[in-house]
């Protein structure tokens, strides 16, 4: 049964919620599910921003039946192509065969590829408009927000900014669409900044890029591909996006990174972490062996300061923390302090390529000489370690 939601008096939400999906991309957990959202503009012409994933199709299109009643659609907006709002994308051309579809030419080459065919295309460039009745689209390029044929579009009437994967969360919708009926900041802001981080997070000029052109727009209403539709307070979540995408620490504060294989490692950690928290600095401490990578890279970018606690295992870095180094690295981690502390029982190794990874990442300030911890903490290396902490804490706290 059709369960369509209304925004505005000509504007009429779609999508659908999968709370049974376990990862995201097959790689990102989602334990609160996700939402994937598709909108519907009657005016003189219908038009519709974007389909669904596969796993909410029946829901769309029972919505899209609805909302549509007699009328014909008229065009469909494609504003990415990634297979989570494009699979369905197929069967809505062959159920509306009289439908032109809006989008770039990067995005028409895709469908190409995905579907064999694109069919009645109208492409746009930026600052193209479409007039639709009461209504203008003007299209806004977002090249690497999060792929290379992604756009948004601005309705000036209303101040309606549709804005692709930007301004999207992890997490499916509690009812409510909207972001002023939820606890933004309790239930979505830990998955709204996972999902940032692990999926656009590596192109954070691209995104500054569409931030400058947003900042000179009036926006009363986004509507983003996932999670909640934002009409009011929109500023705040905004100073996220700028914050996030200009690598800037969000908090400042510690996250100890640990890999542990006994429990040695893991209480170097908790000292250092204890003796920084002592001295009124938040810190989170994070087993890398035990939390999902997107987690753990979320909460690094999250931080202005990070340690990182690895046994020495093969001669090198223990597994989990090497790949969480290698996602770090991936998505661009930068302009953050950080500390390290390796284990080792006859050659401790981690410390230094640990640090060699760390400090090729682009402005980023070692505090402190690496701890080395052999096998077991003893009285020598606790106090070593509290020095540590007390240089990390005086850091975090000085700056
Ligand atoms: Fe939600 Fe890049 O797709």
């Amino acid at each position: 049964m059709h369960n369509c939601i209304s925004i505005t008096d000509t504007l009429t939400y779609l999508g659908g919620n999968d709370r049974r999906i376990a990862l995201f991309e097959s790689a990102y957990p989602v334990p609160r599910g996700v939402s994937y959202n598709s909108y519907l503009l009657k005016d003189e012409k219908t038009v519709l921003f974007d389909t669904v994933d596969e796993a909410v199709a029946e829901q769309f299109f029972e919505n899209l039946s609805c909302a549509l009643g007699e009328r014909p659609l008229d065009y469909i907006v494609v504003h990415h192509m990634e297979p989570d709002h494009s699979a369905t994308q197929r069967r809505l051309l062959q159920a509306h065969p009289e439908v032109t579809v809006v989008t770039t030419q990067k995005a028409a080459a895709m469908m190409k590829n995905y579907f064999g065919f694109a069919g009645k295309t109208v492409l746009v460039k930026e600052g193209d408009t479409l007039c639709v009745g009461a209504h203008t689209l003007r299209f806004v390029l977002a090249p690497m927000v999060h792929w290379p044929e992604v756009m948004m579009t601005y309705v000036a009437e209303e101040g309606i900014l549709f804005s692709a994967d930007a301004f999207g969360t992890f997490g499916a919708l509690p009812g409510s669409i909207f972001a002023d009926e939820v606890d933004f900041e309790r239930d979505f802001l830990a998955d709204a900044r996972r999902y940032y981080f692990n999926i656009v997070g590596k192109y954070g000029v691209q995104v500054q890029n569409v931030l400058k052109k947003a900042a000179g727009l009036e926006i009363r209403l986004v509507c983003p591909l996932h999670g909640p539709v934002w009409r009011r307070d929109f500023a705040w979540y905004l100073e996220k996006y700028c914050t996030w995408s200009g690598y800037l620490p969000e908090e400042r504060g510690v996250a100890v990174f640990y890999a542990s294989v006994y429990g040695h490692t893991q209480n170097a950690a908790e000292i250092v972490a204890s003796a920084v928290a002592a001295k009124g600095v938040k810190v989170r401490v994070y087993d890398v062996s035990v939390t999902s990578v997107g987690e753990l890279v979320s909460e690094a970018f999250r931080f202005s300061h990070a340690v990182f606690a690895s046994t020495t295992y093969n001669n090198g870095i223990f597994i989990s923390m090497e790949q969480l180094l290698a996602d770090l690295a991936a998505h661009a981690w930068q302009n953050r302090a950080y500390a390290v502390i390796e284990n080792g029982s006859w050659a401790p190794q981690a410390g230094g390529l640990m640090d060699a990874q760390l400090s090729a990442m682009k402005n980023m300030r070692c505090i402190g000489e690496k701890t080395t911890v052999l096998s077991a903490v003893n009285e020598e290396s606790a106090a070593a370690l509290r020095e540590l902490a007390a240089l990390v804490a005086a850091d975090v706290l000085d700056n």
